[in-house]
């Protein structure tokens, strides 16, 4: 796709569902009993390949358009999915659900795509194999595909080496099926969805400090579920609106859930013009409608327990770094190197083809920020985020920008180029 410098972008626009959330709402719905029903739910690729995965594990599963109706049928409800499970680009639905299948009566074999294929799978192996299960890589590189003979699980104390959500949900919900209370201590905290979603459902949750706890075989009940606007998904039109020229926006429908909300606090550190408004709980998930308007922006430093609150959101960061005056570092984001692409690579690649000097750290990078940046030809490597980071720098750029493999925004936005394009009058 081909984008140029953009005009004034103002208006309103809500924002799809929270990701993580939607993953969770139909795994819950499915080993609760009863009707889960979920309204915003993402229909974006990740999320389709959770409700594919278990209408293959014999789950009713209805939905019309962002309206999503579960048959749950309890935690030993679920049914040998005959077929290799395909999770797509999704490692959270092959992390979570691997936690899951572990402490099932049935064997199952989970894969993907060939960038889910090259994803660290270990951090979910080890864990789950101290609690007795038999999970395997099967190409014994720690990659998926994976091989998994549930079993009767053991509880475990489990200390996590990284703050990573997908690893704590992974063993929460294997505690479901342990013989005891089961728990896990995070670096530092991670997103907390999974904590706050099963104790909505009925299972017994204990926090203390960056320790979860669960107590097993809860009896969980189907539950109504409002997903909030992804905050990582309203950071493209937070960025788009500070970036160009003359624009306001309101962003309606933003989750702000303290463990993700690591962007507002860089943003209004950077200078932001932004204001929340109508803010409101649902369940232990906050929610808020944000007004952005145009700002100039100052260079900022970012490291530390902060990064897992921002995680997915370094590479729109990265971008506004780059527009901003002085120079960002960006420390302690190693797990940057095993999302979707090599996140350090390709946003560094990236900025470098616009005319930033920008450098890669083993755990970051460093944006020298403040001089125009000039169109090109970026690749997406098939990475949703990158590519929806590059279209917003592109719109406040000189000349035309070509993103390639722009397709990608499917997996988490797929009406994103629509929503930017209804702003831009
Ligand atoms: C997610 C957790 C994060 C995040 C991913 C979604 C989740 O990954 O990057 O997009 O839904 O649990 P890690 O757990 O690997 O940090």
């Amino acid at each position: 796709m081909k984008f140029q410098k953009s005009a004034p972008l103002r208006g309103e626009l809500s924002i799809p569902g929270d990701k993580s959330i939607s993953h969770r709402a139909v795994m819950l719905g499915a080993l609760a009993r009863g009707t889960t029903e979920i309204t915003n739910f993402l229909e974006g690729a990740d999320c389709l390949s959770t409700i594919r995965c278990f209408r293959q594990m014999g789950i009713e599963i209805s939905m019309e358009g962002d309206h999503v109706l579960v048959n749950g049928r309890g935690l030993d409800g679920l049914t040998p999915p005959g077929q290799v499970l395909d999770v797509g680009n999704s490692g959270t639905t092959m992390r979570l659900l691997s936690g899951i299948l572990a402490g099932q009566t049935f064997s199952s074999t989970l894969d993907g795509d060939t960038s889910i294929r090259t994803r660290p799978m270990g951090r979910v192996i080890t864990p789950l194999s101290r609690m007795g299960a038999d999970i395997a890589s099967v190409p014994g590189n720690g990659c998926a595909p994976l091989q998994i003979h549930g079993k009767q699980l053991s509880a475990i104390c489990y200390p996590s080496p990284v703050a990573s959500a997908q690893v704590k949900s992974a063993v929460l919900f294997a505690g479901l099926y342990a013989d005891g209370v089961t728990s896990v201590t995070e670096p530092c905290l991670s997103r907390n969805h999974s904590e706050i979603m099963l104790d909505y459902f009925g299972a017994r949750v204990h926090v203390q400090g960056t320790t979860v706890s669960i107590e097993p075989r809860p009896s969980l009940e189907g539950q109504k579920v409002e997903v909030p606007g992804d905050i990582s998904s309203a950071a493209y039109f937070l960025a788009a609106g500070l970036l160009v020229p003359g624009s306001e926006l309101l962003i309606k429908n933003v989750g702000i859930n303290p463990t993700r909300d690591g962007i507002l606090r860089v943003l209004k550190q950077m200078g932001a013009d932004l204001s929340l408004e109508n803010i409101r709980q649902d369940r232990g998930e906050p929610s808020c409608d944000i007004l952005v308007k145009s700002s100039s922006l100052n260079a900022v430093s970012i490291g530390g327990s902060l990064i897992p609150a921002l995680i997915d959101d370094l590479p729109v960061i990265a971008v506004l770094a780059a527009f901003a005056q002085g120079t960002t570092v960006i420390r302690d984001a190693q797990e940057l190197k095993v999302k979707e692409s090599n996140r350090i690579d390709t946003v560094v690649e990236n900025l470098q083809a616009m005319g930033v000097s920008a450098e890669a750290a083993p755990d970051g990078m460093i944006i020298h920020g403040g001089r125009p940046l000039q169109g090109a030809v970026i690749d997406s490597h098939q990475d949703h985020r990158i590519a929806m980071a590059f279209t917003v720098a592109a719109l406040a750029s000189e000349g035309t920008t070509v993103i390639r493999g722009a397709d990608c925004v499917n997996i988490s936005y797929p009406g994103f180029y629509r929503d930017l394009k209804a702003l831009a009058r």
